[in-house]
């Protein structure tokens, strides 16, 4: 059933899914908070110290407020229209009007309101590019996402973690196991919905570096972000109550995120290139 349904609907279920900003906001405080720890990690180390950046895919505008508070200039993309509403209301009360320059309410695919090299960086995290279900819509947004970074500006983009989603189903979704939808997983990546989460691509390492190099990004590294403190919310959650071991399991955790191994048992990775 899942392979017959066509891209647009499956578009169309991801919109309706996105439509609680509080939720979405606050996904951050899984896994310790590991994805939004590694990912500001990475930002502080690789974004330029000033220049306008591209939130593509910012939904509520975590990072948006995160990287405008820290002095960037910040244009905000993405489709839900209730996360954008939200974004507004939070940029608003932290007076950040003058950093978050536009909010615009935009897919990866098609970034044409934009033009080519208008951005000193681009980021796309949390799985914008995990939601979009067809390959070839896949390699426009990549294509996208390069265009309209200036040259050299790097470029951040991270997704769910094909591997790593196996272990999920062992540990949280055995249910769903004898699914058409899991006999194809490993082949295809692709998860259309029905299960409690919505339609979703899960990439492999390789598939994610290979799609941006091929369209001419360079210096393409990738790394883990939950590591591995993903799916482990109860002993992380006992960790932080002790803030020397909590110290050394994230400078443990920072001293691996590009290891091969780490990166493979990750809920999400990110790879970092430049145009
Ligand atoms: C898990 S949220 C991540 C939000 C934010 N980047 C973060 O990490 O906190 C995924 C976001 O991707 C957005 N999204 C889904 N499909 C998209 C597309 N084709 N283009 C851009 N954004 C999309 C959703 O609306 C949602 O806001």
């Amino acid at each position: 059933m899942g392979h017959i349904k066509k891209t647009e609907t499956l578009h169309i279920m991801v919109k309706k899914h996105y439509t609680k900003p509080r939720r979405e906001w606050s996904r951050h405080e899984k896994h310790g908070g590991m994805e939004w720890i590694t990912s500001i990690y990475l930002l502080d180390r690789y974004l330029p110290k000033r220049g306008l950046i591209l939130d593509a895919g910012g939904g509520p505008g975590r990072y948006t407020i995160e990287l405008a508070k820290k002095g960037h200039k910040i244009i905000l993309l993405d489709p839900s229209q209730s996360h954008l509403d939200f974004a507004d209301r939070m940029i608003k009360k932290n007076k950040l009007e003058k950093r978050v320059i536009k909010i615009v309410n935009g897919k990866i695919e098609d970034l044409s309101v934009f033009k080519k090299e208008t951005f000193d960086a681009v980021i796309c995290l949390g799985g914008p590019l995990s939601h979009v279900m067809s390959k070839k819509l896949r390699e426009k947004a990549a294509s996208e996402l390069i265009r309209v970074a200036k040259r050299g500006a790097p470029i951040f983009v991270s997704v769910m973690n094909r591997l790593a989603i196996i272990r999920g189903e062992l540990v949280d979704f055995q249910n769903e196991l004898l699914t058409t939808y899991f006999r194809n997983w490993l082949k295809t990546g692709d998860y259309f919905g029905g299960y409690g989460f919505t339609p979703m691509h899960g990439f492999m390492p390789e598939e994610l570096k290979n799609l941006f190099e091929r369209r001419g990004a360079k210096n393409c590294k990738l790394f883990a972000l939950e590591g591995f403190s993903s799916r482990e919310d109860k002993a992380m959650l006992e960790l932080s109550k002790n803030k020397r071991r909590w110290k050394v399991w994230i400078k443990t955790h920072f001293a691996i995120i590009d290891r091969l191994e780490v990166i493979g048992v990750s809920d999400h990775f990110m790879l970092i290139c430049n145009k």
